[in-house]
């Protein structure tokens, strides 16, 4: 499956939610999660998102590797609570003031 990465904190553009043929991605506050049993890897969400925030799983980077595990276990989480998201609602106000800022997980679950 793909992987939603640490540049998508704070940023959610939410471009991505968009073109996903098979409606996979979970909403938080800060962050979007890929449900990875659902996800059917057409890759259609990695040149749409500004920030390039998604990967293959065998593709992330090595520092962001656990994120397999932050999506599997937000989106299943989400899911639970009915955040299942197809339609852009990014992206969050100070999406562009973080871009390059330094990030932190805390950010994810708050
Ligand atoms: Fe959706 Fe395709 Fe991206 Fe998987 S790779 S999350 S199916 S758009
Ligand atoms: Fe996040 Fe990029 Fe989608 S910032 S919401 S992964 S378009």
């Amino acid at each position: 499956p793909y992987v939603v990465a640490e540049p998508c904190i704070n940023c959610k553009y939410t471009d991505c939610v968009e073109v996903c043929p098979v409606d996979c991605f979970y909403e938080g506050p800060n962050f979007l999660a890929i449900q990875p049993d659902e996800c059917i890897d057409c890759n259609a969400c990695v040149p749409v998102c500004p920030v390039e925030a998604i990967y293959p799983e065998d593709q992330l980077p090595e520092e962001w590797e656990h994120y397999t595990q932050w999506n599997e276990y937000l989106a299943n989480q989400w899911r639970d609570l009915g955040y299942n998201v197809t339609e852009k609602t990014g992206p969050l106000d100070d999406a562009e003031a973080w871009e390059d800022a330094e990030k932190s997980e805390e950010d994810i679950l708050t």
